[in-house]
C-alpha cells in the first residue's frame, strides 16, 4: 500500500532529476540557448536513475514499538554520520525477531536521529532531526546484504538518498551481528514499557 502510494511521487522526482541533469548538461555545453533536453548525456542520466535498491519511506514509524534510545557523543568514531540522540522503532513483524533473533520478511527497523540541544541549565533536549536510517527484511531481494535492504532519508525528505556503495557500507558493519540477524539492538525487558510479545512458533 505505502509503496504504491509513493510511486507517483518517486516518478515526479525522477522526472525532476532528469530535467536537472539536462539543464546542467546544457550549462556545461555553454548555456541554455537552443538546448535540447532530450540530447542530455545518457551516461549522466543513468547515473541519476532511481536506485533499484531504493526503499519507500516507512510511513507511520513513530507510532511503532520503541525499542530503545541512545546517545552517540563527539568522542565516538561514528559521530560525524550517526552522532546525536537516536530512537529505534520496530514494526509489528520485527518484534518477533527481537525475541527469536531471526527477523521475518516484512520486518522494518528505524533509527531516528536527532541533534541534541544544551539548554545551559544542566538539561539537554532533543534538537532537530538529522535523518532516519531504515532496514527492511526481504531475504530474496536483499540476499547479497544479509537479507536486509538499507535506506536513509534526510530530515523532511521521503526519497531514499543512499547509493549502492553506501548501502554496502551499512551492511558491512551490521554483518558483525550475524548471530542476531544483522541487528545490533536487543529487546531489554528491564527498559521496555511492556513485555515483548510471545513467540508464535
Ligand atoms: C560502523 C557501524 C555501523 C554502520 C556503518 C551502520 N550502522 Fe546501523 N547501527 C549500528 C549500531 C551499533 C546500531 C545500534 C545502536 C543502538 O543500539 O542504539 C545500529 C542500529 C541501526 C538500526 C536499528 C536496528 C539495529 O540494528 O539495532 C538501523 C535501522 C540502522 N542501524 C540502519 C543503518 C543504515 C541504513 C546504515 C547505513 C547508512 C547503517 N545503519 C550503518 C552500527 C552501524
Amino acid at each position: 500500500m505505502a509503496a504504491e502510494a509513493l510511486r507517483p511521487g518517486r516518478t515526479a522526482l525522477w522526472v525532476a532529476a532528469v530535467a536537472l541533469v539536462a539543464a546542467s548538461g546544457a550549462l556545461a555545453a555553454g548555456g541554455f540557448a537552443g538546448a535540447d533536453p532530450n540530447k542530455a548525456d545518457p551516461a549522466r542520466i543513468a547515473a541519476t536513475a532511481p536506485d533499484p535498491h531504493a526503499l519507500p519511506f516507512p510511513v507511520g514509524y513513530s507510532r511503532w514499538t520503541h525499542i530503545k534510545s541512545g546517545l552517540i557523543t563527539s568522542g565516538h568514531a561514528a559521530y560525524p554520520r550517526f552522532g546525536g540522540l537516536h530512537h529505534i522503532y520496530a514494526n509489528a513483524i520485527a518484534l518477533d525477531g527481537y525475541r527469536s533473533g531471526r527477523f521475518a520478511d516484512g520486518s522494518v527497523l528505524v533509527y531516528d536521529l536527532f541533534e541534541t540541544r544544551d539548554n545551559g541549565d544542566a538539561t539537554i533536549d532533543q534538537g532537530t532531526r538529522r535523518h532516519i536510517d531504515v532496514m527492511v527484511k526481504d531475504s530474496a531481494r536483499f540476499a547479497a546484504t544479509g537479507g536486509w535492504g538499507y535506506a536513509e532519508f534526510a530530515a523532511g525528505e521521503r526519497r531514499d538518498r543512499l547509493r549502492t556503495a553506501q548501502r554496502d557500507g551499512c551492511a558491512a558493519c551490521h554483518a558483525s551481528q550475524k548471530d542476531n540477524d544483522q541487528v545490533f539492538s536487543r529487546w531489554r525487558e528491564d527498559s521496555a514499557a511492556e513485555p515483548a510479545p510471545a513467540r508464535r512458533d
